[in-house]
């Protein structure tokens, strides 16, 4: 075979293996490859025209146009072969990253207030509503706070009743407890203002945390209060009754009765324990009043006077009326709910249904 010949027989050879390689490659990193390795400088095409060189000078351009055919087959090849993979690539990544818009939704779980919280809440925005100021105080407390300037000497035997957790403070003289009732907090409101220089009228709300060392079916050692407290000239019992008739309809949106039952408590005098009309029989007697038509629902009464004097007011000008609640006991009753216990267990159960009460 001639030169001439031997070279075409060579190009198309090599034209034939490529297009065959050109339309097999997997995808375009691949044809990229053998662009190179066929049209790259260094590559199959350029090492076939070395031969050219050895042709006699009148084959030359010949050999030249076939070389060139060649060579734009080739290029066409790898555009074509490299558009085809570009849409195949692109159909592929469709497919694979396709959302199919018909499937239902993931829910996000939604959260909600605890029933205790809810309920202190509301409690609050009563208040709030009805003009008293919040206030905070520690919960934990010293014997002073919790029990003497509220009228309750060492020896009294309202402190035994209180089931106090103490604090273990070897080598102090000043003992800390963790405070028995939201009370405490009437002092520490009261002494800010006569330490600030002022002086009533104040009416105050505070809401916290409180500790007994007690635990069945209707108490647990830890539950909140709200005590709610107001010092004025001429305060009376009849503001008292007003403002605890209001709150109470409030908070169980209707109109329920209330009654003040005389009772006793150290830093109130007098004092009144206060019932509500039963809701659960609107007021006609069932299992749960005892079939008295009454619930008790909190204690209340007009401040001691010796209560104003632990704190530097003076009892012949002012006076007050003070109550404190259990936020647990009311939520139990505005939502029925039979067991304390339920609001510290956490059974998701529970929660959701309290949760969308509301
Ligand atoms: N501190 C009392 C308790 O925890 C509740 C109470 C009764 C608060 C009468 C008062 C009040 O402010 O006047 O048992």
């Amino acid at each position: 075979m001639s030169e001439i010949d031997s070279l075409k027989a060579q190009l198309q050879e090599l034209q034939d293996k490529a297009l065959a390689l050109f339309a097999d490659a997997a995808n375009s990193k691949v044809l990229q490859e053998l662009r190179v390795a066929y049209l790259g400088k260094k590559g199959e095409l350029t090492s076939v025209l070395k031969g050219v060189g050895k042709l006699p000078p009148e084959d030359r351009p010949v050999i030249g146009q076939f070389v060139n055919a060649t060579k734009n087959a080739l290029a066409e090849a790898l555009d074509k072969a490299e558009s085809m993979l570009a849409e195949k690539e692109k159909a592929l990544r469709i497919e694979a990253e396709r959302i199919d818009v018909t499937l239902p939704g993931r829910k996000s779980a939604q959260g909600a207030l605890h029933p205790v919280q809810q309920g202190l809440n509301d409690m609050m925005a009563i208040f709030s509503q009805m003009g008293f100021e919040m206030a905070e105080g520690p919960e934990i407390e010293d014997e002073f706070h919790n029990f003497d300037a509220l009228n309750i000497p060492a020896e009294h035997p309202a402190r035994a009743n209180h089931d106090t957790f103490f604090f273990d403070m070897e080598g102090t003289a000043d003992t800390k407890l963790l405070r028995t009732h939201t009370s405490p907090v009437q002092i520490r409101a009261m002494q800010a203002c006569v330490d600030a220089g002022g002086e009533p009228p104040l009416a105050v709300v505070a809401s916290g945390r409180v500790y007994r060392c007690d635990s069945d079916v209707t108490h647990s050692p830890m539950f909140h209060q709200v005590e709610v407290f107001q010092v004025d000239k001429d305060v009376s019992l009849a503001n008292l009754k007003g403002v605890l008739q209001h709150f109470l309809s409030a908070y169980f949106e209707k109109d329920v009765p209330i009654r003040l039952r005389p009772h006793y408590f150290p830093f109130t005098e007098p004092s009144a324990e206060v019932d509500i009309g039963c809701v659960f029989c609107n007021h006609k007697g069932c299992r749960i009043c005892k079939g008295s038509g009454w619930i008790e629902v909190l204690g209340s009464g007009m401040i001691h006077p010796n209560v104003l004097k632990a704190v530097g007011i003076d009892s012949s000008v002012y006076s007050g009326f003070a109550f404190g609640l259990g936020v647990e006991r009311l939520v139990m009753l505005k939502h029925g709910i039979p067991d304390l216990r339920l609001f510290f267990e956490n059974d998701v159960r529970f929660l959701r249904r309290m949760g969308s009460s509301k």
